[in-house]
């Protein structure tokens, strides 16, 4: 079987869970930034897909690579300032699948905690009044204290444990 991983990346963090799920696939396999993917990727027996969760889906530079995606095995990754076992989170893997032309169910998808960039943190607080669904206020505040702490090595090998589950998965699909 031969895999690529596509990751994009703003600070960094997607760019080690990527790099975490590379490093239990063969030696060989391409791990890139989303601007340097191969036009043709039907050489591959599937694509590891990653993103930073912008606005409830996939930022705009894995969106193109997705909305062009027509691979009929996909595993999606991606990090996120929220909470990765809320509603949130769980929507904006399915927004992101979504985007595919093939529409195909999803290999396998993981998405983990990554820290928050503290100049967006910055510009949120100037924007968004108290009361508003944005404002920086104390449960948000905890939030990006948590959120600054991954990925952590937990995720790292939670990542590493989603690469084995799909390889598996595509073992069995033969
Ligand atoms: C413009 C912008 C929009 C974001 N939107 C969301 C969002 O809707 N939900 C969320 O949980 N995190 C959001 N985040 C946080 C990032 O998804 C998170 O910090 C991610 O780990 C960044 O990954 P990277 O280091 O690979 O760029 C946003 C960050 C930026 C800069």
């Amino acid at each position: 079987m031969q895999y690529i991983v596509l990751y994009s990346s703003r600070t960094g963090n997607t760019k080690k869970i990527a790099e975490a799920i590379g490093s239990v696939l063969p030696a060989a396999t391409p791990c890139l930034p989303v601007g340097e993917a191969p036009v043709d990727l039907n050489a591959y027996d599937c694509v590891f897909a990653g993103f930073w969760v912008d606005r409830g889906s996939a930022d705009p530079e894995a969106q193109q690579l997705l909305r062009q995606l027509e691979h009929p095995r996909v595993a999606l990754f991606a990090t996120l300032g929220a909470d990765p076992k809320s509603q949130h989170a769980a929507d904006s893997l399915s927004n992101a699948a979504a985007l595919r032309p093939g529409g195909q169910p999803l290999v396998h998808s993981f998405i983990c905690q990554g820290k928050v960039d503290p100049e967006l943190i910055e510009q949120m607080k100037k924007m968004f009044p108290a009361g508003h669904p944005h404002a920086v206020d104390e449960k948000r505040e905890a939030l990006h204290k948590e959120a600054s702490k991954h990925p952590d090595e937990a995720d790292l090998a939670a990542a590493k444990a989603f690469a084995a589950e799909t390889v598996k998965r595509l073992e069995n699909l033969g």
